[in-house]
């Protein structure tokens, strides 16, 4: 989506079944220190592999970036802890018919006040 809109983005890869380490996020962001987010999902669908979230939005906060974190919690919702505003997490989405095992169409969305700042700004 974000490259239909002609965004630059670089794309970090794990082999299957596995997270991509935070460490590798960080150095990308060191190497695109221009970067306005990091998008990662919280819990993959089909693999189940968990993203550890918390170290990340605790790391991305203490390396000074300025980028935003955007979390995919579609399957997490329901299933794992989230605590979006105490790990740093800026935008985040999820849906009803997953964990909660609630009827499709509803889609809980959250996206933090420093986020909602910058609204615009980035082109976001
Ligand atoms: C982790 C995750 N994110 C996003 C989606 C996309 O959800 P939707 O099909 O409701 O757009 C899915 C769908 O299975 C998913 O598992």
């Amino acid at each position: 989506m974000l490259r239909r809109r002609g965004k630059n983005v670089v794309e970090l890869t794990a082999p299957f079944g596995q997270h991509v380490p935070n460490e590798q996020i960080l150095d990308a962001l060191a190497q695109n220190p221009n970067a306005v987010m990091v998008c990662v999902v919280y819990a993959e669908t089909s693999t189940g592999v968990v993203h550890p979230l918390q170290e990340l939005g605790e790391a991305t906060r203490a390396s000074g970036t300025d980028a935003l974190l955007y979390a995919d919690c579609v399957t997490a919702i329901g299933g794992m802890p989230i605590e979006l505003d105490a790990w740093g997490v800026d935008y985040a989405y999820a849906c009803s018919q997953k964990c909660i095992a609630a009827p499709p169409g509803l889609s809980p969305v959250s996206i933090s006040s420093r986020a909602i700042e910058r609204i615009g700004r980035d082109g976001m």
